[in-house]
């Protein structure tokens, strides 16, 4: 089963494709592109997701075009194969287009310009369905009338539901010990953020809703943390905060003075082990001990979900094999990608040749 992302004119991607496997291991130079990839697979999430219009609403105060290929302007592409499903996402200041097609069928399709929206769909029944909005979209702070994801529920569109919450379940981080240790408030939405924020209020809902996921974190953790005995979650007035328990001491470590290794992989078994199918991460080994690299890796394998990582770690391709790595390189200003066949070319990436 393989996921096929292909994007163009985004950022240094002008025209790129990729096929990823279950284990997906992105190296390559600086600058290179790595994380533009990373950042192609969060923007597409999310759209699905929220259905924000406006590049700002995603990357900050941004123009369009300084998200476009050497600031070229004209239409960005996105295009997302995975199983059945074939998600398609088309823009240029003043206009979008939104397709989805379930095998080679369309399901669904969005038109929409500055003041005018049209969305076709198949609905329940199998017959076609149109709504045009005039004056619809882009009002409230660029978001579209209905995120895909939301209009597929509340139109009872099974096959569209089912092929964009697939979609709709792409994790993408780049964790921050800083952000994972801070304290989370319970109101806050069931979601663990991009840079770990909100750690304290998952693994609390999962300890409260879902103890064996909880339990299997914990155990799994202490694979990578030997010396820890357990993690504790806790609870006061609207604030959660998170503790760990060391085998040679009964004073609970608050997160605040927890290790940054210790915080990071713990973010990244949540995110592995909750409900993401694709999940990635930007640049997964800092601060993490490379002595621990193939257990993570060995974690990583065994939880069978589509995994993508950018890293600088030579020391982690000796645990992934040729063909779970894909080296991204720049020529010409563009990002290239080519996944590896042998072992030669992992030596030639190991000692920067
Ligand atoms: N609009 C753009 N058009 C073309 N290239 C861009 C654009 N914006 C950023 N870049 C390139 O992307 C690079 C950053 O790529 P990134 O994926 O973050 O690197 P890494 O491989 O180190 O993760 C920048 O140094 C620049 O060369
Ligand atoms: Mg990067």
């Amino acid at each position: 089963m393989s996921l096929v992302l292909n994007v163009r004119n985004f950022l240094s991607l002008r025209d790129v494709s990729i096929t990823f496997d279950y284990l997906n291991v992105l190296v390559g130079p600086n600058a290179s592109g790595k994380s533009n990839i990373i950042r192609a697979l969060e923007f597409v999430s999310k759209f699905i997701k929220s259905g924000k219009v406006a590049i700002d609403t995603l990357f900050g105060d941004r123009d369009f075009s300084d998200v476009t290929f050497h600031g070229g302007g004209g239409q960005i592409a996105f295009e997302l194969k995975f199983r059945d499903v074939n998600y398609v996402l088309k823009m240029e200041p003043g206009s979008l287009l939104e397709e989805v097609y379930h095998g080679s069928n369309l399901i669904f399709k969005r038109a929409s310009s500055i003041n005018k929206e049209q969305i076709s769909y198949l609905d329940p029944s199998g017959s076609w369905k149109s709504i045009v909005n005039s004056n619809a979209s882009r009002s409230i702070a660029g978001q579209i009338s209905i995120p895909t994801y939301q209009f597929s529920k509340q139109n009872n569109c099974h096959n569209l539901e089912s092929a964009i919450s697939i979609l709709a379940s792409i994790g993408v981080y780049s964790f921050d010990p800083e952000f994972i240790k801070t304290r989370s408030h319970a109101a806050t939405k069931l979601e663990l953020g991009k840079k770990g924020n909100n750690l304290a209020r998952l693994l609390f809902h999962y300890y409260l809703a879902d103890k064996f996921l909880f339990r299997n974190i914990v155990e799994t953790f202490t694979m990578l943390a030997p010396d820890v005995e357990e993690i504790v979650p806790i609870s006061k007035g609207d604030i959660i905060s998170l503790f760990l328990k060391e085998k040679n001491s009964d004073k609970l470590i608050d997160f605040e003075f927890a290790s940054g290794g210790y915080l990071k992989m713990l973010a990244i078994l949540a995110s592995l082990m909750g409900e993401n199918i694709i999940v990635a991460y930007d640049d997964i080994e800092s601060f993490i001990d490379r002595c621990v690299y193939d257990t993570i890796m060995y974690i990583i394998k065994k939880f069978g979900r589509i995994v993508i990582m950018t890293t600088h770690s030579p020391h982690l391709l000796d645990y992934v094999e040729p063909k779970n790595i894909i080296l991204v390189s720049k020529i010409n200003g563009e990002t290239k990608v080519r996944r590896l066949t042998d072992s030669i070319d992992v030596e030639a990436i190991k000692t920067c040749r």
